[in-house]
C-alpha cells in the first residue's frame, strides 16, 4: 500500500465512525513551549484544556511534525536506523469528551486486524503500570496480555507541561530475524489517555473532559504495509533517494546509506518547515532547521557533492508529497530561494571548516577533540556543535563540550568587554533611579528637572566647564532615548532661561535616559535645568515612525500577510525596514507599497495614541514585535483602519504628515529577511 492510500484508508475508516477530518496544522506551533509541532495533539491543546471550543467531538487527521531540537529530539538517531526520523507524518484520531478507553482500543484493534489485515501475532501491547482498565480491555478485545510499564514508556506529553495521561502503545513484530530488539518490536501506534493538565511544578490536575490522543507514525506503517523492515526502502523515500542519486552522481551502498538516509529524511524537515514559513537563523526553530540543512550539506560533501543540495531536490519532495501537502507547491518559488541563499552562504565555510578539522585530527593525542577547535568551527565556519560531533562520530572522536562552552562564554565576556563604554559606566551607577520619562509623549511641557549625575571622560564627576562633552542623567525628561528601533531626541538643555549644554543624542541606558552634548555653560550635580527638545527633528522622526506602520502595512498587503517585522530604525524622515520574506521584490511591488503608503497619507488618516490593557490591544488586533515584551499596559497606535501596532514611540496624529513617502531600496540582508529603505517628508520630496 503506498502513502497515498494508507491516508485515505486512515481517514476514511475514522470518517466512516463519526470523524471529521481536517488537514494537517502548521509545523509551527500556537504555542511558545514547544518549537515545532512534535504531535498530532499539538493544534488541539487549546480543546484539551478546555480554553477553546471543539469543533466536533471526533477528529482524525494526517499532521505533519518534527522531533529535533526539544524535548522530543531524534534528530541525532536519524541515518542509523530504519525507523527515525525528523520530519514525519502522524495519523491520529481524536475524541473530544466523547469516547474513552474502550472506544479508541477498539476501533485501533479493527482497523489494523480486519482493515490492514495485520497478523494479530505479530501485534504485541503495553499499558502503563497504573492502568487496570486498558490492560483488561486489551484481554477482552484482542485476547492479549498487556506489559505493564512505568512513567518512561507510557505516559505521554508534549513538552513539560500541558495535558497528559497514561497510554497504551502498539509495537508490531518486523521478524525474529533482526537481533536488535528495538528493531524488531517497533511501536505503530499510541493512545493516550488525555486526561491531566501537568503545570509548570509537575502537579496534575484533572482536564474538564477525558479526551483520546492516538498517533501512528505513517512511514512505520508504510514499512510494514509494504513489507520492508526499514522506513527508507518505501515508496516516498526510494523517490527521494533516487533522486539524490541522480544529483550526486553515486549509487546508495550499504556504507553510504546513513548519508543517502539523512539527505532524503532532513530535505523533508527542511523543506516542510520553510513553506510553512520558518526562516533558518541564530536562534530558536530558525536554528534547529539551519543545523539541519547543514548536516544535510555535510553527508552531500561526503558523497562527493558540492555546493547546493536540498534545493535541488525540493522538486524531488514535491513529485513525492506534494499531492498530500499542496502548499510544498504553493511555497516553491520562495522554499527554493531560501534554501539555496543558505547553501551558498554554507557551501565555502563547510569546505574550509572540513581543511581546518583535518588539520587538527592529527594533533590529538587522545579521542577528544578540545572545545576550541570545536568553538573555532562554529564561530568561523558556522558549524553547529552537532554538526562537528556529526563528522566525527564516525571516526569515533568526542567533543570536549565543556571546552566549547566554555570558549563561547569566554567569547560572550569579551564582546561584552568591547562594548564596554559609557554603557557600561552608567549600568554599574545601581543608585540611579530611573527617569521619569513619560513626559516624551508631550514634550512641549515645561519641567523643572534636576541633573543626577554627570560622566566626562569616564568618570562620574561633581561638575563640568563650558566646552567640556558629556553625558548628563535628569530625575525626568521631555526626551526620547533610543529605544525600539526609533532614535532620540536631540534639543538642549537650559538653565535660568540660557543654553546650558546642546544635546546632540539622547541614549537609555536600563531606564534611564541619557543626554550626550557638550557644555555651553559650567553644570553641576544637583543644578536645576529645563530639557527642551529640538521639535522639528523631532516632527520629522515621528513622521517617520508612523510610516514605518504604515509601511508594514502596505507589505502584508501588497506581499502576504505573513511579512513580519525584523527590526527597524527610525531616523529624522528617513526609516530602514527588515521584514521576513524570501525573495526580492519586483518592481511592481515596490511601486505598489510605496503608492499605499502615498495613498493613505493623502487620505490624511487619523492617527490615534491609546492605552490599553494588553488583552484589549490584542483583541483589537494589534500587532506585536516578535519577541518583544510588553507590560500589562500598552501603548497602541491605529492609523485610519489600515494600521494597528503596539509601540512606545512618539508619532504623528495625521497620515498627512508625512508629506511623501519614497522607497529608495530594497535588497536583501540575510536568508530569508528583506530590509527596505524609505524616505518620508521633505527628503522624500
Ligand atoms: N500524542 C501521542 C504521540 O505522539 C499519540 O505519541
Amino acid at each position: 500500500m503506498k502513502y497515498n492510500d494508507i491516508r485515505t484508508t486512515f481517514l476514511k475508516y475514522f470518517e466512516s465512525k463519526g470523524h471529521t477530518i481536517v488537514p494537517s496544522a502548521s509545523l509551527i506551533p500556537n504555542d511558545p513551549t514547544l518549537l515545532f509541532t512534535v504531535a498530532g495533539m499539538v493544534p488541539w491543546k487549546g480543546i484539551l484544556q478546555g480554553t477553546e471550543p471543539a469543533f466536533a467531538k471526533r477528529v482524525a487527521d494526517v499532521q505533519k511534525c518534527i522531533r529535533a531540537g526539544g524535548k522530543h529530539n531524534d534528530l541525532e538517531e536519524v541515518g542509523f536506523d530504519g525507523r527515525h526520523h525528523t520530519f514525519f507524518e502522524m495519523l491520529g484520531n481524536w475524541s473530544f469528551g466523547d469516547y474513552f478507553k474502550e472506544g479508541a482500543l477498539e476501533m485501533s484493534w479493527d482497523l489494523l486486524t480486519n482493515v490492514l489485515k495485520l497478523d494479530p501475532a505479530k501485534l504485541r501491547v503495553t499499558t502503563h503500570i497504573s492502568d487496570e482498565e486498558s490492560t483488561e480491555l486489551w484481554r477482552k478485545i484482542a485476547g492479549k496480555e498487556a506489559i505493564r510499564l512505568g512513567d518512561k514508556d507510557n505516559w505521554w506529553s508534549a513538552g513539560d507541561t500541558g495535558p497528559c495521561g497514561p497510554c497504551t502503545e502498539i509495537f508490531y513484530d518486523f521478524g525474529e530475524d533482526i537481533e536488535n530488539e528495538d528493531d524488531r518490536w517497533v511501536e505503530i501506534w499510541n493512545d493516550v489517555f488525555m486526561q491531566f493538565d501537568k503545570d509548570a511544578n509537575g502537579n496534575l490536575t484533572l482536564l474538564p473532559k477525558k479526551n483520546v490522543d492516538t498517533g501512528a507514525g505513517l512511514e512505520r506503517w508504510g514499512a510494514l504495509l509494504q513489507g520492508k523492515k526499514d522506513n527508507f526502502d518505501t515508496d516516498l523515500f526510494q523517490g527521494l533517494i533516487r533522486a539524490t542519486e541522480d544529483l550526486v552522481g553515486v549509487k546508495k551502498t550499504e556504507e553510504n546509506t546513513p548519508s543517502f538516509k539523512i539527505i532524503a529524511d532532513h530535505l523533508r524537515a527542511v523543506g516542510f518547515a520553510i513553506a510553512d514559513g520558518v526562516i533558518p537563523s541564530n536562534t530558536d526553530r530558525g536554528y534547529v532547521i539551519r543545523r539541519i540543512l547543514r548536516r544535510a550539506m555535510r553527508h552531500g560533501q561526503m558523497l562527493g557533492h558540492k555546493g547546493a543540495l536540498l534545493s535541488k531536490l525540493y522538486p524531488a519532495l514535491i513529485t513525492e508529497m506534494g499531492e498530500a501537502y499542496p502548499e510544498l507547491e504553493k511555497e516553491k518559488t520562495k522554499v527554493i530561494e531560501i534554501i539555496q541563499n543558505e547553501e551558498n552562504s554554507f557551501a565555502d565555510m563547510l569546505q574550509n571548516g572540513m581543511k581546518l578539522l583535518e588539520s587538527e585530527l592529527p594533533k590529538l593525542n587522545t579521542k577528544v577533540l578540545p572545545g576550541d577547535v570545536a568553538f573555532k568551527l562554529f564561530d568561523t565556519y558556522g558549524f553547529p556543535l552537532d554538526l562537528t560531533q556529526m563528522i566525527l562520530r564516525d571516526r569515533n572522536i568526542e567533543v570536549d563540550v565543556a571546552g566549547f562552552e566554555k570558549a563561547m562564554a569566554e567569547q560572550k565576556e569579551r564582546s561584552r568587554a568591547d562594548t564596554k563604554g559609557t554603557k557600561t559606566l552608567w549600568e554599574s551607577r545601581t543608585n540611579l533611579e530611573d527617569t521619569q520619562d513619560g513626559f516624551k509623549y508631550n514634550p512641549e511641557t515645561k519641567l523643572e528637572s534636576k541633573v543626577l549625575s554627570i560622566l566626562r571622560d569616564g568618570q562620574f564627576v561633581e561638575s563640568a566647564k563650558s566646552g567640556e562633552e558629556v553625558e548628563v542623567a535628569l530625575d525626568k525628561t521631555v526626551f526620547y532615548g533610543t529605544q525600539g528601533g526609533q532614535v532620540g531626541d536631540s534639543g538642549e538643555l537650559l538653565k535660568d532661561g540660557e543654553t546650558v549644554m546642546i544635546v546632540s543624542e539622547t541614549n537609555r541606558v536600563n531606564n534611564v535616559v541619557i543626554h550626550k552634548g557638550v557644555l555651553k555653560s559650567d553644570l553641576s550635580v544637583g543644578d536645576v535645568v529645563e530639557p527642551v527638545i529640538n521639535s522639528a527633528i523631532r516632527q520629522q522622526t515621528a513622521r517617520a515612525h508612523t510610516a514605518a506602520h504604515l509601511l508594514q502595512a502596505a507589505l502584508r498587503q501588497v506581499l502576504n500577510d505573513d511579512v513580519e517585522q525584523r527590526g527597524s530604525k527610525v531616523s529624522p524622515d528617513s526609516v530602514r525596514f527588515d521584514f521576513s520574506f524570501g525573495r526580492a521584490m519586483t518592481t511592481e511591488e515596490k511601486q505598489a507599497v510605496e503608492d499605499l503608503i502615498n495613498k493613505w497619507i493623502k487620505e490624511d488618516l487619523p492617527v490615534a495614541h491609546e492605552e490599553m490593557p494588553l488583552e484589549e490591544a490584542k483583541a483589537k488586533g494589534a500587532m506585536a514585535l516578535f519577541g518583544e515584551k510588553y507590560g500589562d499596559t500598552v501603548k497602541v497606535i491605529t492609523a485610519g483602519d489600515v494600521s494597528c501596532e503596539l509601540c512606545g514611540g512618539t508619532h504623528i496624529y495625521h497620515t498627512g504628515e508625512i508629506i511623501k513617502a519614497k522607497i529608495n531600496k530594497e535588497k536583501s540582508i540575510s536568508s530569508g529577511i528583506r530590509r527596505i529603505t524609505m524616505s518620508v517628508g521633505n527628503l522624500a520630496e
